[in-house]
C-alpha cells in the first residue's frame, strides 16, 4: 500500500463525477500519482458513435504524456467505478498501461462499495505484445 493512497483515490473520485457517459451511464474516474506530487485525472469520454469512446485510464495516461511526464514519473494509478463487482480495466487499457507505465506500477481498483484491490500493471497483461514483438 502506497503513501497518500487516500488522496489518489479521492482524485479518482473527483474525476469520476466529471465523466462524460450519457450512453452507458457508467461513470469511471482515474487518477495518476506523480513523483513531483501532482495528480492527473482522467474520465471516460463517450460518443454517439460508441466505438470512439475512450476509457478513463487511457485519458489519464495520455494526459500525463501530453504534459511531458513519462513512466519514470508515474508512481501509481487508481481507477474508480460504480461497479458492484470488481472494477477492472478493459483490454485496450491494459495494453496502453503496459506500454506507458512501468510493469511494477501499483494499480488500485475501487468499486461502488469502496472496496480497494491492489494490482501491478504486469498483473493485467500476461504474455504482452510489446515493442519486442515488432522485431
Ligand atoms: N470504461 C472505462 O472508462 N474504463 C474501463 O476500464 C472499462 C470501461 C468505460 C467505457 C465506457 O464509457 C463505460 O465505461 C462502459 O463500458
Amino acid at each position: 500500500m502506497i503513501k497518500h493512497l487516500d488522496e489518489l483515490v479521492r482524485q479518482a473520485k473527483l474525476a469520476q463525477a466529471k465523466a462524460y457517459a450519457p450512453y452507458s451511464k457508467f461513470k469511471v474516474g482515474a487518477a495518476l500519482m506523480l513523483s513531483d506530487h501532482n495528480y492527473i485525472q482522467g474520465v471516460n469520454c463517450e460518443n454517439a458513435s460508441y466505438g470512439l469512446t475512450c476509457c478513463a485510464e487511457r485519458v489519464a495516461i495520455y494526459n500525463a504524456i501530453t504534459q511531458g511526464y513519462s513512466k519514470k514519473d508515474i508512481l501509481a494509478l487508481a481507477i474508480v467505478s460504480d461497479s458492484t463487482g470488481d472494477t477492472s480495466p478493459c483490454g485496450a487499457c491494459r495494453q496502453v498501461m503496459f506500454e506507458l507505465l512501468d510493469p511494477k506500477t501499483p494499480v488500485y481498483c475501487v468499486n461502488a462499495k469502496n472496496e480497494v484491490k491492489e494490482y501491478q500493471v504486469e498483473d493485467f497483461l500476461p504474455q504482452p505484445f510489446n515493442a519486442e514483438g515488432l522485431k
